[in-house]
């Protein structure tokens, strides 16, 4: 097969806003104990913090993750989460049927974040709480001091505000699932009076509406929201997983089209209130929960425990592809999409994943990994507006599904990245794209992911299964790049 990429300096989607590449910790499972927390690890550090996980996620150079949920969020009481950790309660957690020891609240998760690197993307519970307890949280995170909840923060160890400066306005409150699940209308007004609050108490903060779950819940409900609060907040969020229990892989790498679907109709909607309301702003979007989430529905586990093995996917190959062109799909909407969270981060359908065990455990990159390092290492910057000529083919949810996905983003420094995944299961794809007009010199780099057996996952015992290979035969000829992109492969082409 053959395939034609028409690329111009002249056209581009825009700029990347580096929280594209965001990630997600929620109290479910073992995301924070045994993950991201576990005194006594032998690589943990004084604060209790596993420091070979910390490793990695510096590796991936997550700019800022979402916490503590998630469902869980919709019962939350942070300040359980604050204080001498003897004094702190253990709860029933009712999104997922565990006992949660509150070891880790805000002031642990914020000082973590500082060592990773990222910033807090905060959430809310506007499901069995409201607009006070919102305001209170960011008095107690971003007050200087000389206030109840500040000079709680500061009695609690911390003088210096966290400075928080994205908040999210609950979790999915469209789901029945949720802890106080709301209507639209419901959750329109309690989210408009959360914000007025909240930005009051600190003006400087950027706030994230609820969309809909998933793209099946969309429409109405963000028709509804966003007339209460197109105002008061700066984003609107959008989460869907995505999964191939048919065993269907064309269909399942077709998944990236309706995430573009979805954008698409987001978008269309908030414009549409913005036209409403004859509002100057734009609506921002955040999609703050995306992943591959299937292979652990069902998993049973011991009801109450604590931090049990919960929604812990092993992650195939063809997921790394498919994870591969949501991230394509993702930065080709830079211009509306600002922050994405890779839902999540460690051990919860995770591209980490640890052990725990007597002596300490391992931990290890899923498939995963490979796609969101790159994309997260060679992605930021700005996102050009290809013109491609591929053949394609058609599942039964989509026609016309271009057998390529690709993606180009040219760095600061004037470098470029091709992103491209090559959806076929059998035919090499030849892919040709005039670079002329950029002035590149060579393909320095050509990164191969990929494996005969789509099935393939890594493991403690054998965590080099899937990782990418340096070894693509992209060149640049007179400025025309040509190269060979293998049957279902995700591929990097660094041209200088
Ligand atoms: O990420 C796992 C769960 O998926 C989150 O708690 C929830 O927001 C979503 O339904």
């Amino acid at each position: 097969m053959q395939a034609t990429l028409t690329l111009h300096p002249s056209y581009t989607v825009g700029k990347t806003d580096d929280r594209l590449f965001g990630s997600f910790i929620e109290h479910l499972g073992r995301a924070v104990y045994h993950g991201i927390y576990e005194p006594g690890h032998p690589t943990a550090d004084k604060d209790g913090f596993r420091g070979d996980v910390l490793d990695m996620v510096k590796v991936l150079q997550v700019p800022i993750v979402r916490y503590p949920g998630g469902n869980f969020v919709s019962g939350y009481r942070w300040e359980d989460g604050t204080g001498p950790k003897e004094k702190r309660p253990r709860r029933p957690e009712l999104a997922w049927g565990t006992t949660e020891t509150n070891e880790v609240g805000i002031d642990e998760f914020q000082a973590w974040c500082k060592k990773a690197g990222a910033e807090v993307m905060m959430a809310v519970n506007l499901g069995t709480r409201g607009p006070d307890d919102a305001r209170n949280l960011v008095e107690y995170c971003n007050f200087k001091g000389g206030t109840y909840y500040s000079d709680m923060r500061r009695a609690n160890g911390f003088e210096d505000p966290f400075g928080i400066k994205v908040w999210c306005l609950g979790n999915e409150m469209d789901g029945s699932w949720q802890m106080g699940a709301k209507t639209a209308a419901e959750y329109g007004r309690i989210a408009a009076e959360a914000a007025k609050l909240m930005k009051w108490t600190d003006p400087s903060i950027e706030l994230v509406a609820c969309g809909s779950s998933n793209v099946h819940m969309c429409g109405a409900w963000e028709l509804e929201v966003l007339q209460h609060v197109y105002d008061h907040v700066d984003y609107l969020s959008l989460h869907n997983y995505y999964g191939n229990p048919a065993n269907d892989t064309p269909s399942f790498l077709a998944c990236s089209l309706e995430m573009d679907s979805f954008i698409k109709t987001v978008c269309a909607i908030a414009d549409s209130v913005k036209k409403l309301k004859n509002s100057k702003k734009t609506m921002y979007l955040s999609f703050d929960e995306w992943n591959v989430w299937f292979h652990s529905n069902g998993v049973p586990f011991e009801k109450w425990s604590v931090a049990p093995h919960q929604l812990e996917d092993v992650y195939t190959f063809e997921d790394a592809l498919v994870v591969g062109c949501l991230l394509m799909t993702l930065l080709k909407h830079c211009d509306r999409v600002k922050m994405a969270c890779l839902a999540q981060l460690v051990n919860v359908i995770a591209p980490i994943m640890t052990e725990n065990t007597e002596d300490g455990g391992r931990c290890w990159a899923q498939t995963i990994f490979y796609p969101f390092l790159h994309a997260s290492a060679y992605g930021r910057g700005t996102v050009l507006d290809g013109r491609l000529e591929c053949p394609k083919y058609s599942t039964k949810a989509v026609a016309d599904v271009p057998y390529l996905e690709t993606c180009a983003v040219q760095q600061e420094d004037g470098s470029m990245t091709i992103f491209a995944v090559n959806r076929s299961m059998d035919e090499d794809l030849e892919l040709t794209c005039d670079l002329s007009a950029f002035g590149m010199q060579e393909a320095v780099e050509h990164i191969i992911l990929t494996n005969n057996d789509m099935k393939a996952v890594n493991t403690a015992d054998a965590p080099d299964t899937v990782v990418p290979e340096a070894g693509g035969n992209a060149v640049l000829t007179d400025g025309v790049l040509q190269t060979k992109l293998g049957a279902h492969s995700w591929n990097v082409i660094r041209i200088r």
